[in-house]
């Protein structure tokens, strides 16, 4: 993410759709196991390394991320909620993870696996999940098949996001790179607006006068309220699907 993305983003809660919500219903729909080491990539400010934290059945989150101000501050916030010795938080690069094999038990990411791509991932995620470990994570796919996307949305994604698949495709990916699929649900609408959304166009809000001044601020926030737009108009034709996977 470039330095203006992350200025953009700033304080807010989350950096992609999701909630504590959609979070404890992955973890639900997984293999009951105690004891869990988990590993939390592309962690963001850490809403779901906190809830993870938080579960009885995890012993341990170590997550990553390469903005250290996020890091700082899921840091402080899992002491403020008395969960600071089952949270380390480490800067380091997905695509350069320094982790014994067989380290963890389960790997999550919300938001992040398409920095490296999904197969990429999911290859880099096997040797570090121990034997009948699992992982989760969420992906902008195409909802419907290619005849019903509304042409708008193809224009505007196959410029935006060129890599975007449907989870049929995620979950083919998968079983090719050595996984079982469990399950997947797509995110429900309230995830992209509550705690993303909406908190994006207050914080475009906030930085008007600074964008009136800035060229490729003003920008970036046009390019945002596009995207905001057209989720707005075709919110059924692409969304956030959590994958559940576990190693074979
Ligand atoms: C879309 S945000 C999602 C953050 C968080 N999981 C959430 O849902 O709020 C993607 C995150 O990946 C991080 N990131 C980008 N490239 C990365 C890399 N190479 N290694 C680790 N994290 C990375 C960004 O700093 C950002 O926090």
């Amino acid at each position: 993410m470039t330095r203006l993305l992350y200025h953009l983003h700033d304080g807010l809660p989350r950096q992609a759709p999701g909630s504590d919500e959609s979070t404890c219903e992955a973890l639900r729909r997984l293999p009951e196991a105690k004891g869990r080491r988990v590993l939390d990539i592309g962690c963001g400010p850490g809403r779901s390394a906190l809830v993870l934290a938080a579960e009885p059945k995890v012993a341990h989150v170590t997550a990553i991320d390469i903005h250290r101000p996020y890091l700082d501050h899921l840091t402080a916030a899992a002491a403020a909620r008395g969960l600071g010795e089952r949270v380390t938080a480490r800067r380091m690069s997905m695509a350069k993870m320094r982790f014994a094999p067989a380290s963890f038990d389960l790997v999550w990411c919300e938001g992040a696996a398409y920095f490296l791509g999904i197969r990429e991932s999911l290859e880099a995620w096997r040797p570090l999940l121990a034997a009948g470990g699992c992982a989760a994570f969420t992906e902008l796919c195409w909802l419907v098949p290619p005849s019903q996307r509304p042409r708008e949305t193809v224009e505007y994604w196959v410029k935006a996001y060129p890599a975007m698949r449907s989870s049929r495709l995620h979950q083919q990916t998968a079983r090719a790179a050595g996984y079982r699929v469990l399950g997947t649900f797509a995110l429900p609408d309230r995830d992209w607006w509550d705690e993303y959304l909406a908190p994006l166009e207050a914080r475009m809000e906030l930085l008007a006068a600074e964008a009136a001044r800035s060229r490729t601020l003003s920008r970036l926030m046009a390019e945002s309220r596009s995207a905001i737009a057209l989720y707005r108009r075709h919110s059924r034709s692409f969304g956030y699907v959590f994958h559940l996977v576990s190693r074979v």
